[in-house]
């Protein structure tokens, strides 16, 4: 008893001696409050393995992924200059530090795209990405060797509905020698069908974009819902680029409503070749005009014929697309690569892109078998018009020839006839971003992440979604590196946004 009176007295003093002590103390020397370090995220995109490369090096890596580095100097950024690459073939291996480049700046955006590329060994079976801690086995691919002139690469298409304008589109780039390799987040499922008859028949090659997440990782260190600009537009462009970079000639950066007629010459390819053949050019800037089309919602009567023949011009232009040179550019942002020096640019004054800004459907249109042939005008207020009578014609006749095979399944009759989602997104974005941007109200605008926009769903309109696996990693420092396994579509999620 009295014992443990005396521990207690003790225990009593001790701290008060401590106490006196700490107060007496001298202040600490004043320091700088940091913001504390996030831990950084990677979520790898693409990882291209070139065994040959006429621009990146025999043995090439490139590598694209979103990471949470903050944008703004303000934000203290834990060191983090080069990435760090392990490749192992059968008989050796390497380890490989390079720098990474922005490709793309959204300041309201926290979490940005980068680029990647180092030269590895030969035959190289295994890539890890390093941290300090540990490494991170990395699944990778080969990039196209099959030679083409053209391929347009078709920015991520979601709750997409339009199908009157994938028709236009493939038809066109198919008869002027373009291969189209299309971006696909969500689209509506009969939709979905007749982009697949299509890819069946070889006018364009589908790739499921996903959605980035890093699996157990909080809100507050990487947002992926709302810190990704545009569903990661600028990676699925560079994406694209890399895929072909061996295989094309040229690479355009479209959206689904952008077309282009040559006027130049008969093909895409002869077109580029004329007006990139001056200087050393990387790439060529082609303007875009606005159109208005008016299109029967019914699939079992639609024609391009009429499609064309309704073409009238809204007589104002919107931010142009580019055209590039896929020995000379690594990586692209959405309107044009804008590392790349202004000095090989070209601005296309000889043609222009015809971009389907709004679409009227409606019940009554002219009997596509009528005989009469509108040639649509081109923007510029003379009689020149965007496309000849021919061109046309042949353009039908193809249409015809799929329309033919697709009548067993009867996948154009099944075709949505009402807009309902994309309705929905294009309120949403000129409401939320593109209002605010024009009207330079820029200080409203905040990162048009995934989950930007949501939609009520409607109980009748179901949606095709890319889906993937997402593997949980092991958490490593500075970055842990994640990425996606087996994409495929799933009808089982709904028509949302991201
Ligand atoms: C693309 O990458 C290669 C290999 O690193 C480099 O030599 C070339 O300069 C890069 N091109 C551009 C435009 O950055
Ligand atoms: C593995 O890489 C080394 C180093 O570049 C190279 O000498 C060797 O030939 C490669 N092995 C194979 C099987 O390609
Ligand atoms: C309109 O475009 C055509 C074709 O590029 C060109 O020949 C013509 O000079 C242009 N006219 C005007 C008034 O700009
Ligand atoms: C998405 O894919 C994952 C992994 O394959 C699967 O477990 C999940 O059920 C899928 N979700 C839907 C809605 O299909």
């Amino acid at each position: 008893m009295h014992h443990r009176r005396l521990i207690h007295v003790a225990i009593f003093l001790l701290i008060f001696v401590l106490y006196s002590l700490f107060k007496k103390s001298p202040p600490p020397p004043s320091v700088k409050i940091e913001l504390p370090v996030k831990p950084l995220k990677a979520f790898i995109y693409s990882a291209y393995y070139y065994p040959t490369s006429k621009s990146l090096g025999d043995n090439a890596l490139a590598l694209l992924m979103s990471i949470n580095l903050p944008p703004t100097p303000h934000f203290s950024t834990p060191d983090f200059k080069e990435i760090i690459i392990s490749a192992e073939n059968s008989t050796s291996s390497i380890v490989v530090r390079t720098p990474h480049h922005k490709v793309n700046y959204n300041d309201h955006c926290l979490i940005m795209t980068i680029f990647a590329t180092a030269q590895l060994i030969p035959n190289v079976e295994k890539i890890k990405m390093v941290s300090d801690d540990g490494m991170t086995e990395i699944p990778f691919t080969k990039p196209s060797y099959v030679n083409r002139d053209v391929v347009v690469c078709v920015a991520p298409l979601f709750v997409s509905e339009q199908w009157q304008n994938f028709l236009f589109a493939v038809h066109i780039y198919k008869k002027y020698g373009a291969f189209v390799n299309l971006y696909l987040i969500s689209a509506v499922n009969t939709f979905y069908n007749l982009m697949k008859e299509y890819e069946e028949a070889g006018y364009l090659s589908i790739k499921p974009w996903v959605y980035v997440k890093f699996s157990g990782i909080p809100k507050a260190i990487a947002d992926t819902n709302s810190q990704i600009e545009l569903r990661s537009q600028a990676a699925a462009q560079s994406d694209c680029l890399l895929q072909y970079k061996e295989a094309a000639k040229f690479i355009m950066f479209f959206e689904l409503e952008d077309v282009i007629i040559p006027r130049l010459a008969p093909t895409y390819v002869k077109e580029f070749q004329q007006l990139f053949n001056s200087d050393q050019l990387s790439y060529i800037y082609y303007q875009r005009e606005n159109y208005n089309a008016v299109v029967t919602r019914y699939g079992g009567r639609f024609s391009l014929k009429n499609m064309f023949g309704s073409l009238t011009y809204k007589n104002f232009r919107e931010a142009g697309k580019s055209v590039v040179d896929p020995l000379r550019v690594n990586y692209t942002s959405l309107h044009f690569p804008s590392h790349v020096p202004e000095i090989e640019k070209y601005i296309v004054s000889e043609n222009v892109i015809t971009h389907i800004k709004t679409v009227d459907w409606v019940d009554i249109i002219e009997d596509p078998n009528e005989k009469q042939v509108v040639e649509p005008l081109y923007y510029n207020g003379t009689s020149e018009t965007i496309i000849s009578k021919k061109d046309i014609l042949d353009l039908e006749k193809d249409f015809r020839k799929m329309r033919k095979q697709l009548q067993l399944k009867k996948t154009l009759s099944k075709l949505p006839r009402i807009r309902y989602y994309s309705v929905l997104a294009y309120k949403c974005y000129t409401m939320k971003y593109y209002d605010l941007y024009y009207f330079n109200r820029r200080s409203g605008i905040t990162c048009p992440g995934p989950l930007y926009c949501k939609f009520k769903q409607h109980p009748k309109i179901n949606c095709m979604q890319a889906n993937v696996t997402y593997s949980s990693m092991r958490k490593l420092l500075p970055i842990t590196y994640y990425y996606a396994t087996d994409p495929h579509f799933s009808e089982d999620i709904g028509c949302h946004a991201h």
